[in-house]
């Protein structure tokens, strides 16, 4: 760091005592004080966030800094001073409640200063912009709030100060705020180190529950952390509803009544959708059952499809089978792409997997969902069915699978038929001695396919995978 930043956080450190003693020692913060406290807010927690008050007078800072020598263009460039025309400096923060804001190392770079009452200007004004102080890479407590994440291994994400302040004066101290700005990439790179969950709670108004998609969506798409939302009812704030209903209230809404991010996505789809209509309602139940794909387990698949079965009164078969065709579909559109599509795709990060199941039991994971979704569609016709063996086996035309388990299945599978066994699923993985080869043949069982294929379509998988096969690097 140049010896001018570590100047201008000396600076802020210097204006946060004098704010944080303005606040709690004299007359002139004397109504801050009161406004806080009335709020909710205790002592302990504006000693511990360092809270401050910048009272209603131009000169209260600058006249502080300039009696200790203290040089004041470095001053206005920290943003703790404003140049007048004239040259001459004043206070930027003026009858603000203040909130030090400190960046991922702990070093206080900026502020933000909030009005008490309805006065005139913005609720909140910032430090602006420097290299120091960049709201795209900084988020509200963290470095404070680091020890608490990494031990939970769970990030709270919230949208204010004030909602900071009163999560962890409930207890909750791994809480974060990206301070007036929609959650950004830089800011998800803090966290997904970290933690390996996510708990969003954002205020409970539209506002609020669009802020908590995207910033899902992005966490979902910018990290692999597990995802939850705190739905709070009556358009609250985690702060409002803490006053409201009390810390243990939140707690055991944090704890144990935390949406998971795929019942979120639901109830954010069914909220844009007028149910009483019967094609908006079938294109909820569309885009439900595309989001319930994405899942990699089956109990989980399972949940949301019963859910969606008992709200619409749909049998489960019914809807198992729309999901079915979206499979097909998902795997139609990627037998489209030309070979060097395939390539690219399969340096790209994994698609969204309907069999993500089995493929995370795979050891290979950046392989083509094409791939994939041809190899266990083979595997599992083969051993349905002796013919369909037969078939495809001189379809193969001596290609081999690419996963050594899925080889290995192969041969054994060709020595069971040869040994004068009947397709038969359960002796056969009796007849396999290797644990990780029957537990591939009980998953295959259980995985979802479209009922017998034809031999065209075992020759349109195997193409697929000779196609896959051919442009692989090695
Ligand atoms: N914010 C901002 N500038 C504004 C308004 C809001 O930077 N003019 C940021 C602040 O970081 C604020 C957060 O957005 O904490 C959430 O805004 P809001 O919900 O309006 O404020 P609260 O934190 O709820 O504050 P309060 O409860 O005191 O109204
Ligand atoms: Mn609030």
């Amino acid at each position: 760091m140049t010896s001018e930043a570590q100047k201008m956080i000396e600076l802020n450190q210097l204006a946060a005592k004098l704010y944080h003693y303005l606040l709690m020692e004299t007359e002139e913060g004397y109504k801050a004080l009161q406004y806080l406290k009335e709020r909710g807010m205790t002592e302990a927690s504006m000693t511990e966030f360092q809270i401050g008050f910048a009272p209603n007078h131009h000169a209260t800072v600058s006249s502080f800094l300039e009696k200790r020598g203290a040089d004041l263009e470095l001053a206005v460039q920290a943003g703790l001073l404003t140049e007048r025309e004239d040259g001459s400096v004043v206070d930027r923060f003026r009858s603000r409640i203040m909130f030090p804001i400190t960046d991922d190392r702990g070093q206080l770079v900026g502020f933000s200063g909030r009005l008490i009452d309805q006065e005139n200007g913005p609720k909140y004004l910032n430090t602006p912009e420097t290299p120091l102080f960049n709201k795209r890479r900084l988020l509200y407590h963290f470095s404070e709030g680091r020890t608490e994440i990494r031990k939970r291994e769970e990030v709270l994400l919230l949208e204010g100060f004030m909602d900071v302040i009163s999560a962890a004066d409930a207890g909750l101290v791994n809480g974060i705020a990206s301070m007036g700005t929609s959650l950004t990439e830089e800011h998800i790179g803090l966290v997904r180190r970290i933690a390996n969950r996510a708990v969003i709670s954002y205020d409970g108004d539209r506002a609020g529950i669009e802020a908590a998609y995207k910033a899902g969506l992005l966490l979902e798409e910018k990290s692999r952390m597990e995802i939850f939302v705190l739905a709070l009812p009556g358009g609250k704030d985690p702060d409002e509803f803490i006053k409201e209903y009390g810390a243990e209230r939140f707690l055991e809404v944090y704890l144990h009544e935390r949406m998971t991010w795929t019942a979120y996505k639901l109830f954010y789809l069914r909220k844009k959708r007028n149910l009483q209509n019967d094609s908006e309602r079938l294109q909820y139940m569309d885009e439900a059952l595309t989001e319930i794909g994405k899942l990699s387990q089956a109990v989980e698949r399972e949940l949301y499809l019963k859910q969606l079965a008992d709200e619409f009164e749909i049998s489960i078969p019914a809807l198992k089978e729309q999901l079915q065709q979206k499979i097909v579909e998902q795997k139609g559109s990627s037998k489209r792409v030309s070979a060097e599509d395939d390539f690219l795709l399969d340096l790209a990060p994994p698609p969204d997997d309907f069999y993500g199941g089995l493929v995370s039991a795979q050891p290979v994971r950046q392989t083509l969902q094409a791939y994939h979704a041809s190899e266990y569609l083979l595997m599992k016709a083969m051993i349905g069915s002796e013919e369909a063996f037969s078939a495809i086996h001189q379809l193969l035309d001596g290609l081999t699978f690419q996963h050594d388990e899925f080889q290995a299945l192969y041969t054994h599978l060709m020595a069971y038929y040869l040994d004068g066994n009947g397709a038969d699923p359960n002796r056969f993985m009796d007849y396999l001695t290797d644990p990780a080869l029957k537990n591939l043949v009980s998953e295959l069982v259980m995985l979802e396919t479209p009922e017998e294929a034809t031999s065209d379509e075992y020759l349109d998988y195997i193409n697929s995978l000779k196609k896959t096969n051919f442009i692989r690097p090695y």
